[in-house]
């Protein structure tokens, strides 16, 4: 597994495997030429198939939020009223994206660890049958709560209101299959789950909406989905130039993904996850996301009693692990250790074993090998 000094174990970005990151070392080559029309292509048939699409798939040069951008002006016009359920602080992000696109954000905050079922939505659209859209996180990767997508997304084609689903922290590490599920639209960036480094957003489109969304956004120059659609079926279709060294290391990273098969890559990052959840809770520590919330592809969990999150992200740096702090109202409170993408049991080892050294240098009462032990005994119940 390739990384630099520190092992990354952020949620994002995450490890990029030798053979992405040698892909992106590959000469550039002209943007409309069969060369990279044929690689282009076979990136937006893979992607397809990670997001469960027959549908329309964008890639587009930017961060997950160029991404949620495009999304969201598929479906808010001036003055349309969007249900944004926020599970987190990238719940803010859908609220504003809303409102800049002239929307009236309705928003519904869950309680912080919590996310939203069936129920909640069905009485929330209930009392707000007039809404143009449903926008909510997959996984708000702040809080690491994960939403029940497929039966918020059966909910909402039920009452007919599209569903734009951030799949920032989530796509290609847990299960989306938007056209069995009716996700309508679904986006991620390149530096999450899919193992790729950042500066790629991606959105695709359900077989069924494909055909109306063009009618129904608001787009403008960049962010023009009738023109970047014509690009994504042939690059010879110029719009805007595609990330070329960017796309080489999505293809490359793609083929490992379908590789390693997505059912198995999904029951990975579960494993993982639980993995995590034991040994932080083995060492005494709370989760933020309550059981039924959980995601599979980070977790934040409250910092232990006297432990400043500055002091401990300079102990776990100083044993070769990054992770990440809170965002928005739980920075200082919290930490973040992402398991996502091409992070695989042994890293979860070295940053199990990294968090027990740091802790006790911090003067908390653990035991060496407290955490490690529940890590190994989940690993070895799935008989790994
Ligand atoms: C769930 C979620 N949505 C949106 C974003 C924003 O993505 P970016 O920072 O790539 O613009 C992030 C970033 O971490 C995220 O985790």
């Amino acid at each position: 597994m390739p990384h630099g000094k520190l092992l990354l174990m952020t949620p994002g970005p995450t490890l990029v495997d030798f053979e992405t990151l040698l892909a992106m070392a590959k000469p550039t080559v002209n943007h409309v030429s069969p060369e990279f029309d044929e690689i282009h292509r076979e990136a937006v048939d893979m992607l397809r198939r990670v997001f469960g699409t027959r549908g329309g798939v964008v890639i587009l040069p930017g961060s997950g939020t160029s991404a949620m951008e495009l999304a969201l002006r598929s479906v808010v016009k001036p003055g349309s009223r969007v249900l944004v359920l926020r599970a987190g602080y990238f719940g803010g992000y859908l609220e504003k994206g809303v409102r800049a696109l002239g929307g009236e954000p309705v928003v519904a905050e869950a309680q912080l660890g919590s996310g939203f079922t069936a129920g909640d939505l069905d009485r929330l659209l209930e009392r707000n049958r007039d809404v143009a859209a449903v926008a909510l996180q997959h996984v708000d990767t702040s809080t690491s709560v994960a939403n029940p997508i497929k039966e918020l997304a059966e909910t909402a084609r039920r009452w007919g209101i599209p569903l734009v689903v951030d799949g920032v922290a989530s796509v290609g590490g847990m299960e989306v299959r938007m056209d069995d599920w009716g996700v309508d639209v679904c986006f991620t960036g390149s530096q999450k789950a899919l193992g790729v480094p950042p500066g790629l957003g991606l959105v695709a489109y359900s077989e069924s909406f494909t055909g109306e969304v063009e009618a129904r956004g608001q787009w403008s120059l960049y962010f023009s989905l009738p023109d970047l659609l014509r690009e994504m079926e042939s690059t010879k279709n110029y719009y805007i130039t595609p990330a070329v060294n960017l796309v080489y290391a999505l293809r490359e990273s793609l083929k490992t993904i379908l590789a390693e098969g997505l059912e198995e890559r999904y029951k990975r990052h579960k494993v993982m996850a639980e993995a995590v959840r034991e040994s932080l809770k083995a060492l005494g520590i709370n989760l933020v996301a309550r059981e039924g919330f959980q995601a599979d592809t980070v977790t934040a969990a409250y910092l232990p009693g006297g432990v400043e999150w500055p002091s401990l992200y300079r102990e776990m740096r100083a044993r070769g692990v990054e992770i990440a702090g809170g965002l928005g109202e739980l920075k200082g409170r919290i930490f973040r250790i992402g398991h996502m993408g091409q992070v695989g049991y042994n890293e979860l080892v070295a940053t199990i074993a990294a968090l027990e050294r740091s802790l006790k240098a911090l003067g908390v009462d653990v035991k060496l090998g407290q955490g490690l032990t529940a890590l190994q005994e989940t690993l070895a119940k799935h008989y790994l």
